[in-house]
């Protein structure tokens, strides 16, 4: 069977500004809570048609940015993806692992910061990048360093997936996360992710803006 491989950050933890550390504390307040008000256990249908749906992509190797507990690494793997995933908060890379060796799913775990890839053994290349509502929480200032990044680790043609909410989507729910309140939207997409095409932009179901966003690694 396989196994999950788990990877403890080898570096000191990075120097984050207020903003970032506001940011954290309110991540790993939600999961020292309890569950997640995000963790469902499903794999949305979007990622599940690229995957399994009519032009799937070949099964190659993913990295998912924000990988929460697990579902979707573990969902990836087990179509036959390589599958690196990596969370800012230690305990939801702890619950992934878990549920990966309860997968039996060989899912490459990393405990760091999607903006600080350097920093971690997640060197690519990727064909696919999978984001579920990571990138829209990140400060505006860390999201050049996301994007280049992903873009570093691009196979030539890869693909990012990425669901995001739009602008104010609830007003600030706190109010020294000022990013929260910026979400993402397909200008700013397009400007920041050079050399990538934004194929599709799809409205999410949710009662507040939100969209799924395809974007694909120039060849
Ligand atoms: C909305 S949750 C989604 C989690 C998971 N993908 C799921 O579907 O359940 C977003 C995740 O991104 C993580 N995250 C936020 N900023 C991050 C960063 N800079 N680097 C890595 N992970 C981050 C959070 O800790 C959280 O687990």
């Amino acid at each position: 069977m396989d196994q999950p491989i788990t990877t403890r950050k080898p570096h000191p933890e990075p120097q984050r500004d207020q903003e970032e550390e506001s940011v954290h504390r309110a991540l790993e307040g939600y999961y020292h809570a309890g569950k997640p008000p995000w963790d469902t256990g499903v794999t949305p249908p979007e990622l599940v048609a690229m995957v399994e749906g009519h032009g799937a992509l070949p099964p190659g190797r993913a990295l998912e940015l924000g990988c929460g507990t697990g579902t979707n690494a573990v969902y990836l793997a087990r179509h036959g993806w390589k599958v690196t995933a990596v969370d800012l908060i230690d305990r939801a890379v702890d619950q992934a692992r878990e549920k990966a060796e309860a997968a039996g799913a060989a899912v490459r775990l990393l405990h760091g910061d999607a903006t600080r890839l350097d920093e971690l053994d997640a060197s690519g290349p990727f064909d696919l990048f999978f984001d579920l509502s990571c990138y829209c929480g990140i400060p505006l200032h860390r999201r050049d360093a996301y994007a280049a990044g992903l873009t570093r680790r691009a196979a030539p043609g890869a693909r990012l997936l990425m669901f995001g909410y739009g602008p104010e989507p609830v007003g600030r729910p706190i109010p020294e996360v000022a990013s929260w309140a910026a979400g993402v939207t397909a200008d700013e997409l397009r400007a920041r992710f050079a050399g990538w095409e934004l194929l599709d932009v799809t409205p999410g179901t949710n009662s507040v803006p939100t969209f799924w966003f395809t974007l694909r690694r120039a060849a």
